[in-house]
């Protein structure tokens, strides 16, 4: 594995991350504790050492699970986790909750430091004069200690709100979503790499549509229950559409990672885990170089698009 600077955070993240929303969660129908902590291990083996959590991911378990997971072997990976969205799933971005929510965190992971944490979504108030007092919380923790790095999870609307918070707060990455079926994030590609911030992408597989296994007959529940169905329909013939330009034998998901890793913006992904073949598949992508002509046509796929809801 692979492994590429978090922008100038001085954090080390591996190509491949490992998105551990699904650990403990029955939403996903994902493994459960036992079977969560194995993946865990199995994924430091093979070097996905990135793991982005959140506070609300399974109500709390999937930090409380990474935990378990991680006793002794802190020092093997790099943590990602956010504020703002609760254990109970409610929503509170108030600057001075901000060191509660981390503290949670350090308690359910059982550590002394987040080597990131981000806003989980988007803040109500997000002029300066909104976040002004959120950014020297974040500052103070840092200057504790306690966090080394912080960044917003969400897609700003435009590059000047992007390089606002760069400039105005310190925010030294992002998280946000970039598949090939979701490119309309490219368009602040230019202004990350230009203030050296790192981006963490999310979703890399559109929430599992790569994997190649759902079609326009699919049907979803709880966690994945947002689409209507002329959303399913169109993420099925997008799927088709990209589906015909890989040479027989390519795997979907794994040419879908490697065209996201092939944007040099790109710092980390974070595929879901739910299994020992999902990660064995996914961490595999690094191995595989897209030729040129393949990511200018995926480019061109979602050059052509409207931005898919997500
Ligand atoms: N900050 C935010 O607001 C935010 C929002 C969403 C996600 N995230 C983070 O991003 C991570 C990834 O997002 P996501 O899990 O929603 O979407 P994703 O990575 O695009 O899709 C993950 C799902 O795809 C399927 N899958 C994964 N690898 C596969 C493989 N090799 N072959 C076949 N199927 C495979 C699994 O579900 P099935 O097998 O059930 O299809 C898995 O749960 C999350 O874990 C979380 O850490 C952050």
């Amino acid at each position: 594995m692979r492994t590429r600077a978090l922008g100038q955070t001085g954090i080390e993240a591996s190509e491949i991350g490992f998105g551990a929303m699904q650990l403990g969660n029955h939403e996903w129908n994902g493994p459960d504790t036992e079977e969560s902590i194995r993946l865990v291990h199995e994924a430091i083996g093979v070097g996905c050492t990135f793991i982005d959590t959140s506070p609300v991911y399974a109500y709390g378990r999937s930090e409380q699970i990474l935990g378990q997971a991680l006793a002794g072997r802190r020092n093997e990976v790099v943590i990602c986790t956010k504020f703002g969205v609760w254990p109970d799933a409610t929503l509170d971005y108030s600057a001075d909750r901000i060191e509660e929510s981390v503290t949670g965190s350090l308690e359910r992971l059982g550590t002394d430091y987040l080597d990131v944490v981000l806003f989980h979504g988007l803040p109500p108030d997000r002029t300066a004069a909104g976040l002004a007092q959120h950014y020297k919380a974040l500052q103070r923790l840092v200057d504790s200690k306690l966090v080394k790095a912080y960044g917003m999870s969400f897609e700003p609307p435009n590059v000047d709100e992007l390089r606002r918070y760069v400039e105005e707060g310190g925010v030294s990455c992002f998280e946000f979503r970039f598949n090939p079926l979701a490119q309309h994030t490219i368009a602040l590609f230019p202004e990350l790499q230009k203030q050296g911030v790192g981006l963490i992408g999310n979703v890399p597989l559109e929430s599992g549509w790569l994997s190649g296994k759902y079609d326009a007959s699919s049907t979803f529940d709880i966690a994945r229950d947002r689409w209507t169905p002329a959303d399913i329909a169109h993420r099925a013939a997008l799927v088709d559409e990209l589906r015909a330009m890989l040479p027989e034998g390519m795997s979907l998901p794994q040419a879908s990672l490697a065209f996201i890793l092939a944007q040099p913006e790109v710092s980390t992904i974070i595929p879901g885990i739910k299994s020992s073949e999902q990660l064995q598949a996914n961490t595999k992508a690094v191995e595989l170089a897209l030729p040129d002509e393949l990511v200018a046509a995926i480019r061109a796929l979602g050059a052509n698009q409207a931005e898919l809801p997500w």
